[in-house]
């Protein structure tokens, strides 16, 4: 039996449906509407019919392909201009599209910095774990299990002997048990504490250094720590030796620095003090060389750590530590 106008119709519409390029549309229009094309072919059968459904037909059928015609050509518009966008998607002539470039963190860059103003006064980078045991954490720097001296740092337990780092200390005794004096090197690594407010996070960023040797007095930790700052800050930044205690350290002394925003009037970030604390050191206590069997006699030796989100905001003038760690673009991408 002869196809319907209608049967007709719905084929070509479904061909038209799986088309996915131009060259097919063109092949199904001729399909259907070219010379020999089944609406073409049925249209010319149409004075066959038997007279009183003729005219109904004819036009039923000339509308049939005015409706494909205009289908056919709305369809082929939407193939080419697709392909259009994807040649120029492929123009090789376009300038390339920039990826935004990332950049290294201000405290990486402040770690750097630290580190290679040591690394030119001699002293060699060496890492230690973040996670940690209480023995290297604490013991082994002085503070007996129930002292307390652990007061002074909140402890993240991940269980009873095991602890994440509180401070990058640990690597001192890690070293010296490695290494025979001379030792000198430095320490830089995240650390963490249960603590957190306006000037402190949970996780937070040490250097470490540690010098032993035969003869090493007070004196050179003084000569050291003030050529530190001065390279770090201002050649004319003055500094403070303050008493202090350190489990690990006898004598121990706080650092302190001109406050670099008022240099030393008193403000806000120095709390009207004029000085602004940067750093803990000592030299190095007995117990210690004693339990890496270090011969305490022999030898002598200083230690000091610092905080580097603290030296950061006192070279940017940043208020809020918080701001390190939010991933704000706007904040990282000053540095
Ligand atoms: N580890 C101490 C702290 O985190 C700092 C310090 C290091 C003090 C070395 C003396 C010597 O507070």
């Amino acid at each position: 039996m002869e196809k319907t106008i209608e049967q007709i119709k719905e084929e070509a519409i479904k061909e038209l449906e799986y088309a996915s390029d131009p060259e097919s549309i063109k092949a199904i229009s001729v399909r259907y509407l070219g010379r020999k094309g089944a609406v073409t072919r049925y249209l010319r059968n149409v004075s066959n019919l038997p007279k009183e459904i003729r005219p109904k037909a004819g036009k039923k059928a000339n509308e049939t392909k005015k409706t494909l015609e205009t289908l056919f050509k709305k369809t082929l518009k939407q193939l080419e201009a697709a392909a259009d966008e994807a040649d120029r998607r492929l123009d090789v002539s376009l300038p390339g599209r920039l990826v935004p470039q990332g950049s290294l963190h201000p405290i990486t860059q402040i770690t750097h910095q630290i580190s290679n103003i040591f690394i030119r006064l001699g002293f060699d980078v060496a890492e230690g774990p973040e996670v940690e045991t209480d023995y290297y954490n604490f013991e082994a720097l002085n503070i007996p299990k129930n002292h307390p001296a652990r007061d002074m740092q909140d402890t993240f337990y991940i269980s009873k002997n095991i602890v994440l780092r509180t401070h990058t200390s640990p690597t001192q005794p890690r070293i010296m048990e490695k290494q025979k004096p001379p030792v000198r090197i430095i320490s830089p690594g995240k650390v963490y504490r249960c603590d957190s407010d306006l000037t402190h996070t949970p996780m937070f960023h040490q250097v470490e250094g540690l010098l032993v040797d035969e003869n090493v007095s007070f004196g050179d930790l003084k000569g050291i720590l003030t050529t530190f700052v001065h390279q770090m800050f201002d050649p004319e930044t003055s500094l403070r030796f303050r008493p202090s205690f350190f489990p690990f350290t006898e004598p121990s002394a706080e650092v302190d620095i001109r406050c670099v925003i008022c240099k030393g009037d008193g403000c806000r970030v120095c709390s009207k003090t004029g000085w602004l604390e940067v750093l803990g050191s000592g030299m190095v206590h007995p117990a210690v060389f004693e339990n890496v069997g270090y011969d305490t006699t022999r030898y002598s030796g200083f230690a000091f750590g610092m905080g580097v989100e603290r030296i950061a905001m006192l070279k940017y003038g940043i208020d809020d530590i918080r701001k390190y760690f939010q991933n704000d673009l706007r904040f990282l991408r000053q540095f």
